[in-house]
Order: C-alpha cells, then sequence, then structure tokens
C-alpha cells in the first residue's frame, strides 16, 4: 500500500505529539511494507507568523490532495488578542469546512490499566466504552456573528443553524456505527429551548426508521453532561451537534484519566479523513517533552483505520498502547503520586518498541 500523509504539527505540544505519532506509523509501515509519505505544513499561529493567515492555500491543497491529514493542534496566548483578525483556530475549522469532514468520532474507551487515573471511582470506569459522532460543519461555529451597537451599549451574537440535511447525513453515521457496536444511540440536543434542536430530533427520529435493528433515544444535553459521569458505562452512540459535541468529549475525556488520550477521526463522504487529538495545544507544557502523545498515536490509529483500510495495523497500534498501559507505562498527566514518569518521545518509542516485538515474536499473525 502507498499513500500520502499531509502532516500539520501545529502549535504548542502540537508539533512534539504528532512527531511520535509520524514515527510509529513509520514504523508500522515498515513492519508491514507499505510505502507512506508524508508531507508537511504550516497551519494555525506558525502559519500565521509566517504567512500572516491560518491556513495558507498550500496547505489546503496539500489536504485535498493527501489521502489522510495528521493534525496536532493549534493556538496559544501569542496569538489570543480577542480582537485579533485572525486567529489559529481559523486553520482547524477552514480545513473541517473545506474538506467537508462533517462527521467527527470520538471514541471514549478506559483501559483496564487506568481505572485508577481518573478522578472518578473505578467501579463507575470499569468497562466504558462509547464513541461521540459530533457533527463538526455546522451549528453555531459556521453561522452569522459579529457585534453591533445597540442602545449606546455594544451587543455580539452568534447563530445556530442547522439544515434536515446536514443532520441526516451524520446521523446516519451513528447509526452505522452502531451496528458494529451495541445498538443504541443516545441523540444529545436541547429540544426543550432550541429550535435546531426540535428540526435534530426529528431528522434523527425519521433516520432511525432505516435502522430498526437500532435503539434511539433522546437526551437532553445537561442531562447528558450529568449522565456521563454518573453512568457512563450505559452509553454506546452518543450523537450530537457541534457545540454540545465539543463540550461534553472535553468531559468524556476526563473518563480516560486525561484528555491527552483521546483521539478523533474527521469524515466527510469519502475515504480521506482528518486525525487529531482532542485536546489544545497546551502552551503551558509545551516544549519540555512531557505531553502524553497516545491521543495522537491513537488518532494515527484511526487514520490506518478509516483511510488507509488498515485495520489490522491500526489494532496493532492500539493494542501495543494497550500494553504499554498495562507495563506501567505513564506520562505526567497519568501517572500516580510515586509513579515513574516517561516524557512524551519515551513513551513513543515505547509503543514503537512493544509494536515491533509483537510483530517479531509472531510474524504471521
Ligand atoms: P488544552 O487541551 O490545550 O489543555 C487543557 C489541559 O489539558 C491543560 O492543563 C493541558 O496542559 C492539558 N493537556 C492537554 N493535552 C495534553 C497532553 N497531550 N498531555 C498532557 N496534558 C495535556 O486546552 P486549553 O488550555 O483550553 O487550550 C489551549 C489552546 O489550544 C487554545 O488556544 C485553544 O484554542 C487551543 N485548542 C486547540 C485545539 C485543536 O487544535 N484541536 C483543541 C482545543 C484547544
Ligand atoms: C476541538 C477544539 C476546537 C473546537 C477549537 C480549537 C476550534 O476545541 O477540536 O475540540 O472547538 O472544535
Ligand atoms: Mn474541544
Amino acid at each position: 500500500m502507498k499513500a500520502t500523509i499531509a502532516v500539520l504539527p501545529g502549535d504548542g505540544i502540537g508539533p512534539e505529539v504528532v512527531a511520535q505519532a509520524v514515527a510509529v506509523l513509520e514504523a508500522s509501515a515498515r513492519l508491514h511494507g507499505h510505502t507512506l509519505h508524508f508531507e508537511q505544513a504550516l497551519v494555525g499561529g506558525a502559519a500565521i507568523d509566517r504567512f500572516g493567515t491560518a491556513l495558507p492555500e498550500a496547505t489546503l491543497e496539500l489536504c485535498r490532495r493527501a489521502d489522510a491529514i495528521l493534525f496536532g493542534a493549534v493556538g496559544g496566548p501569542r496569538w489570543d488578542d480577542p480582537s485579533a483578525r485572525v486567529r489559529p483556530e481559523q486553520g482547524l475549522l477552514g480545513i473541517r469546512k473545506g474538506l467537508d469532514l462533517f462527521a467527527n468520532l470520538r471514541p471514549v474507551a478506559v483501559p483496564a490499566a487506568l481505572v485508577g487515573a481518573s478522578t472518578l471511582k473505578p467501579e463507575v470506569l470499569t468497562g466504558v466504552d462509547l464513541i461521540v459522532v459530533r457533527e463538526l460543519t455546522g451549528g453555531l461555529y459556521y453561522g452569522e456573528r459579529g457585534r453591533r451597537r445597540l442602545n449606546g451599549q455594544e451587543m455580539a451574537f452568534d447563530t445556530m443553524v442547522y439544515s434536515e440535511a446536514e443532520v441526516e447525513r451524520v446521523a446516519h453515521v451513528a447509526f452505522r456505527l452502531a451496528r458494529r457496536r451495541r445498538r443504541l444511540v443516545t441523540s444529545v440536543d436541547k429540544a426543550n429551548v432550541l429550535e435546531c434542536s426540535r428540526l435534530w430530533r426529528q431528522v434523527v427520529t425519521r433516520v432511525a426508521g432505516q435502522y430498526p435493528d437500532v435503539t434511539l433515544e433522546h437526551q437532553l444535553v445537561d442531562s447528558c453532561a450529568m449522565m456521563l459521569v454518573r453512568d457512563p458505562r450505559h452509553f454506546d452512540v452518543i450523537l450530537t451537534e457541534n457545540t454540545f459535541g465539543d463540550i461534553l468529549t472535553d468531559e468524556a475525556a476526563q473518563l480516560t484519566g486525561s484528555i491527552g488520550m483521546l483521539p478523533s477521526a474527521s469524515l466527510g463522504e469519502g475515504p480521506r479523513g482528518f486525525y487529531e487529538p482532542i485536546h489544545g495545544s497546551a502552551p503551558t507544557i509545551a516544549g519540555r517533552n512531557i505531553a502524553n502523545p497516545l491521543a495522537a498515536i491513537l488518532s494515527a490509529a484511526m487514520l490506518l483505520r478509516h483511510s488507509l483500510g488498515l485495520e489490522r495495523e491500526a489494532a496493532e497500534i492500539e493494542a501495543a498502547v494497550g500494553a504499554v498501559l498495562d507495563k506501567g507505562y505513564r506520562t505526567a498527566d497519568l501517572a500516580g503520586p510515586g509513579e515513574p514518569v516517561l516524557g512524551t518521545q519515551e513513551m513513543g518509542a515505547a509503543v514503537i518498541e512493544q509494536l515491533t516485538r509483537v510483530r517479531e515474536e509472531s510474524p504471521a499473525r
């Protein structure tokens, strides 16, 4: 297999965690005889510094011609002036929209070894295995916004807009996924208040008619936020709109003990996808080799699965991550008091070593 992968490290810890994910992909390709061609481009604050825009045309063009995109994170205090016209996040939002990546998959599985790493009780966490399907190219993120002066004071507005077609296509993604899992879709909205949510509920209910073997339940977003920490095992597939999905997945990340564990895949109609950890650029820990690279590495595994059709290679990387955690390897965000701590590079190297050893021990697998 030959493939071109666009690599967009971005800002803060982005370059550090992406370097480890690329190294793991290179190791996997070597073990399986695949040819992966990596091409780097600037995005976010790094692109603003160099070109004055968060999404240079060349970067978007590379994304369009690549088979898959591996992304780190963007943003940081240097570019945080609230009145700035260009912002790092525009790079990310521009790629999502530009490539029509409307379905964002955020799996949340709590590895047995990490049950003790969370601030939540082990008995609540054992066996948690859910996936959030977040609509990614609509809603508040892309609605009309602006400022006005009204009655002598400054007013600001953002608008949430959803069309039937936008809800329908992402709903199909959730139902198809549920068929390969526990066949439960929880659609999350705020239909008691928002008109967008009432349309959302109507369309999702209609789509559910095509999947009689899947159970659909509706839940209000505030109650879902509560249930996610009270009984997370209940959930299988959570389907929700852009803003709710953003917030609920940071909350869900804490089930695994750290936001440094959560990968994501953003998909459109075709196989090309965009892969990134759900965390941000973590500016306060950047450049110190302490960030957890596992979310980026697990995003690379999703890339192999969803864009390149390499399921076995993806599963091997996931197993290697599970195995190093079982051995007690921890980055600082996961380590308990007195537990030895690995740096970003050392954790990446541990995953590669595990991956290589398993292959050498049973090459026929
Ligand atoms: P953040 O996710 O960067 O950090 C939140 C907390 O988690 C911090 O304490 C951080 O140190 C920690 N953390 C995050 N990733 C970690 C990792 N891999 N290993 C260990 N600890 C980790 O969120 P924030 O602080 O709210 O945002 C910082 C910047 O990142 C902002 O500019 C924001 O816009 C941007 N951001 C970007 C993305 C993205 O590019 N996809 C996502 C979220 C936030
Ligand atoms: C995420 C991030 C982004 C989002 C920001 C950086 C625009 O928080 O991917 O979760 O809100 O979608
Ligand atoms: Mn977020």
